[in-house]
């Protein structure tokens, strides 16, 4: 599965470091997060998301995986940044994120995340709904700050995903839906605004998604939109985000999505629709987030033993777990792994890979072929970027883990473990 980087010793290697050596130094569990790849991920599609003619604009779905250092390199590779927490405002600007570049989402804001943004400075404010808007224009009253917004809409397309992740369907909690007989009336209201200004729309159909038709069919809805807009409401749609959500590949099960030949359709499709209905083009955005982080990152484990069961399935157990990685607990995400000490070994193996929660559904892969394992060796779980620091948890009172940047051999510090002291730090004796 993809190229396996292995050193003399038969080890495994990430951005040229020893991953045995990382574990010794750092400990386990650990994230460890390729630097180069994250560069790469952003330049294919900073690179690619660019036609002659458009405004174009690509914002890093922080959620994905978020601390000061991957604001830094996001920020030196020129991406925006979406947000959808006072959390994760926070720390953007603690990384001195420019705030003109940040864009604040989420569907229910609390008043005072949302007073956070707007005397931060954010660029934008995604607005889910219509309360939401009322809201705004209190605060920004009572702020005396005027903010630019996009409103968020659910094109209603139904992306092959997960269901958890499927965001855009009629009855979604994520935004307005375009086919609401309110919608009209809602504009309405943005365009009566004195201080709520709204350059555009939003739309995001769900996450993991390899079918490029539907990211292109919700572009030609939204065009379709746009235009039903510029007629009944005679307001101009100045942007268009058009959210993440492009599938990687975590097993051999997945496809490998050709996100420059999917780029390019996309901007080409909405040109010539927007030309052809005598529309001007809007800037347009999207979101990347999972496609931004998840190849580039990789947990470390050490094995502490194996058990044969009496009903014939073979663990093998490792010091982390669903508190590191919930996706296979929580979505039956399939991953795959090397043992990083047996790199030349042969396989000979099915194990089922489960951590030390007190939960039977604490596994990270099902089954999975390996080279015989004893206690010490280092799993090292493939594709771990996304959606598992940013999900991970404290239950059972487990650590977190470090995370780890590597490159060129080097490895640095990027999160510290948690200690015991962190885990009480928050609690009072009564
Ligand atoms: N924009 C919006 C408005 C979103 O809601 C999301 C993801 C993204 C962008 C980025 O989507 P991506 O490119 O990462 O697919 N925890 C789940 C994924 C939830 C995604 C939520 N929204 C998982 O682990 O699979």
């Amino acid at each position: 599965f993809g190229t396996m980087n292995i050193n003399d010793i038969g080890n495994f290697e990430i951005g040229n470091c020893d991953a045995v050596d990382l574990a010794n130094e750092y400990g386990t569990p650990l994230y460890v997060m390729d630097e180069e790849l994250v560069r790469n991920n952003c330049k294919l599609f900073n690179g690619n998301f660019l036609m002659e003619g458009i405004d174009t604009e690509v914002i890093y779905a922080s959620k994905a995986f978020l601390n000061v250092a991957i604001c830094k390199i996001i920020k030196e590779e020129g991406l925006s940044l979406d947000v959808v927490s006072g959390g994760e405002l926070y720390t953007a600007l603690k990384a001195n994120f420019p705030p003109s570049k940040i864009y604040m989402h989420g569907n229910n804001k609390t008043e005072d995340e949302l007073i956070f943004a707007i005397k931060s400075g954010v660029g934008r404010i995604i607005v889910d709904n219509r309360q939401e808007l009322e809201l705004l224009e209190i605060l920004c009253e009572e702020l005396d700050k005027n903010i630019d917004v996009l409103l968020r809409v659910n094109p209603g397309i139904e992306a092959h995903t997960h269901k958890y992740i499927q965001t855009s369907k009629n009855d979604s909690k994520f935004g307005e839906s375009i086919f609401s007989e309110d919608i009209q009336f809602i504009i309405n209201k943005f365009q009566m605004s004195n201080r709520v200004n709204l350059k555009g729309f939003h739309c995001h159909i769900g996450s993991q998604i390899f079918e490029e038709n539907s990211f292109y069919s919700s572009a030609l809805v939204m065009i379709e939109f746009m235009k039903e807009i510029e007629n009944k409401c005679n307001f101009i749609t100045k942007e268009l985000n058009l959210g993440g959500g492009f599938g990687v590949r975590y097993s051999e099960e997945d496809d490998q999505m050709d996100i420059k030949r999917c780029l390019n359709t996309l901007l080409r499709l909405i040109k010539d629709g927007i030309e052809n209905m005598n529309m001007s083009i809007p800037k347009l955005m999207i979101e990347p987030g999972r496609s931004i982080v998840a190849n580039a990152g990789t947990t470390l484990y050490k094995i502490g033993g194996t058990k044969q069961t009496y009903g014939g399935k073979q663990y093998m157990f490792v010091d982390g777990g669903m508190t590191d990685n919930p996706r296979t607990a929580l979505y039956d995400a399939k991953y795959e792994a090397v043992v990083a000490n047996k790199m030349n070994f042969e396989y000979e193996e099915i194990y089922t890979v489960a951590g030390k929660c007190c939960e039977s559904g604490d596994i990270i892969i099902k089954d999975i072929e390996l080279p015989k394992v004893e206690r010490n060796d280092v799993l090292a779980v493939l594709s771990t970027g996304a959606y598992n620091y940013s999900m991970s948890s404290n239950y059972n009172r487990i650590l977190k883990p470090a995370v780890v940047f590597v490159k060129d051999g080097e490895s640095r510090l990027a999160v510290k473990r948690e200690t015991y002291e962190d885990l009480i730090r928050n609690d009072i004796l009564l």
